[in-house]
């Protein structure tokens, strides 16, 4: 996968890029990075690349000229990107969509500053728009690298164990049941009782209702959406681009409000949504939802 990153400070993932999990994607050759500054598409000498908002009000608003000449420059060589700029305002990035993003061979990232973007940017330039979170960043830059770590760590060769992403948090509708490590006893708490037992199936049993637990204590919304899962996949759930939102397809005997999530098998072209229709693409899950 390729990943191009559009910004006006792109030494700021130097070492974001050459450690940890995106460090190793990019050893395995299953990412490459690059980080263009769209200063250089300034078109006057000064290097302007902001303007003041037109009908007033504070701060300054990114150019349309150089990011549309810097896309253009970045694009021209291989294959087309998806585009995505980052904003507040986009929809907002969790382990469904980072699946559906690792799955696709090209990104190319918008990084703003300042009050943003001018709205032509985003109109004209084709962009999916993404956001981080609810909250307001100074810039593009912290947001990108949520997004590159979050992808580069489901492409092969970016984690020593793939078989844990698909425990993690999310990657299977619920959140992930708790760790323990030596020693056994830690200024008098010690580690539950079964982890020690050697009982891999009462292990597993003890994960599953601790990942359950802990799901509906804390994010009860997740819990009341995978109502059962089956996992019938190695691979994390949604690894293979598929969002469980987007793979639903109804259950014959199920009532009108619970479907099923087929993933991980072959499923026919006829019981899929319209929106997935000709795919006979392998899918993640097996679950039932609400
Ligand atoms: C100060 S923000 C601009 C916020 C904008 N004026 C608004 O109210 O929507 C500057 C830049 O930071 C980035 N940014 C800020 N918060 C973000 C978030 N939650 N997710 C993704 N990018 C964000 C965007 O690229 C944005 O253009």
């Amino acid at each position: 996968m390729r990943i191009d990153v559009l910004t006006l400070f792109p030494r700021l993932f130097q070492p974001f890029a050459s450690h940890g999990v995106v460090g190793r994607a990019m050893d395995a050759g299953s990412l490459r990075l690059s980080f263009v500054d769209f200063r250089q598409f300034a078109r006057d000498r000064h290097k302007t690349v902001d303007d003041r908002p037109f009908g007033g009000g504070p701060g300054m608003v990114l150019m349309c000229g150089p990011l549309f000449d810097a896309v253009e420059f970045v694009e021209s060589e291989g294959e087309p990107a998806t585009r995505i700029l980052l904003t507040p305002q986009g929809e907002k990035l969790d382990q469904a969509r980072v699946a559906e993003l690792a799955a696709l061979p090209r990104l190319l990232l918008l990084c703003g500053h300042y009050e943003g973007f001018d709205e032509r940017i985003r109109l004209g330039l084709g962009v999916r728009e993404v956001s981080i979170g609810d909250y307001v960043l100074s810039g593009g830059e912290a947001a990108a690298m949520v997004l590159i770590d979050a992808v580069a760590r489901l492409l092969p060769g970016a984690v020593g164990e793939p078989a844990s992403l698909s425990e993690e948090s999310f990657s299977e509708g619920l959140l992930e049941y708790p760790h323990f490590t030596r020693p056994r006893v830690f200024r008098g708490m010690e580690v539950p009782a079964v982890l020690l037992s050697g009982n891999h199936a009462e292990i597993a049993a003890w994960r599953r209702g601790q990942a359950r637990e802990r799901t509906a204590a804390r994010r009860p919304d997740l819990l009341s959406r995978f109502h059962r899962i089956r996992v019938a996949d190695s691979r994390p759930a949604g690894a293979c681009g598929l969002s469980p939102d987007r793979g639903r397809h109804r259950s014959k005997s199920g009532s009108g409000s619970r479907e099923i999530i087929a993933i991980g098998a072959r499923v026919p072209r006829t019981s899929l949504r319209r929106r997935n229709q000709g795919a006979t693409r392998r899918l993640c899950y097996l679950g039932v939802v609400r």
